[in-house]
């Protein structure tokens, strides 16, 4: 195709645009710790999943496997130094315990009180994809700051998450149109 170019060398990336930026919360030998992360996705609606690619050199990887459970925790951009420290430093050579305001809920993983949601996830399996492990958690949970809520539930003009594209944090833009509903248009054209 002419209006289209193949990306070097091999053409294969594991390449997504936008990609949300989370904290991956969990208890590292009896200490939080949080992980920053792009690679995060909802996996299923029910049971509700989700699921994060983590490499296999994280420090992460250790809590996520004693524990059997992780969090979630989506960042404000008023959060950023924070978050991308946590993509920046591991847990294996400096402490980030102090990073956040940790609360627990029933399991044993970390939620940071400064992101306005936070999601407590059990361990229900992983995969070994080659450098990264895919966790699907079960959510058990979700924490949302009540200045963050609505009465429709999460509202992400007052969460501002930030967003990841290729090594530069986005804030979110103007709300664009209503999903599930401005394709209609398309039939009445
Ligand atoms: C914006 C951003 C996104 C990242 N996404 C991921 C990711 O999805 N998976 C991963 O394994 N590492 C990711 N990283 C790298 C880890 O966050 C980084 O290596 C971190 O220091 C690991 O912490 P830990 O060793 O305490 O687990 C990302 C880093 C940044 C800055």
């Amino acid at each position: 195709m002419k209006d289209k170019t193949s990306l070097e060398p091999t053409g294969a990336h594991a390449f997504l645009f936008p990609m949300p930026t989370v904290l991956v919360g969990t208890e590292v030998e009896g200490k939080a710790n949080y992980m920053t992360a792009a690679w995060c996705t909802p996996a299923c609606a029910a049971p509700p999943m989700i699921a994060v690619a983590v490499n296999h050199i994280r420090h992460t990887a250790l809590g996520i496997d004693e524990n059997k459970a992780f969090s979630i925790n989506v960042p404000s951009v008023r959060q950023v130094i924070e978050t991308d420290y946590c993509g920046i430093a591991s847990g294996a050579k400096v402490d980030k315990t102090k990073m956040f305001t940790s609360f627990y809920g029933t399991f044993k993983a970390p939620m940071a009180r400064e992101c306005p949601i936070n999601i407590e996830c059990s361990l229900h399996s992983s995969v070994d994809l080659g450098s990264h492990e895919l966790y699907i958690g079960q959510v058990e949970s979700v924490f949302v700051d009540k200045a963050c809520s609505t009465e429709f539930g999460p509202d992400p003009v007052r969460i501002e998450p930030i967003i990841y594209l290729k090594s530069k944090y986005y804030h979110m833009g103007h709300f664009l149109a209503d999903a599930f509903s401005e394709g209609k248009k398309h039939a009445e054209k």
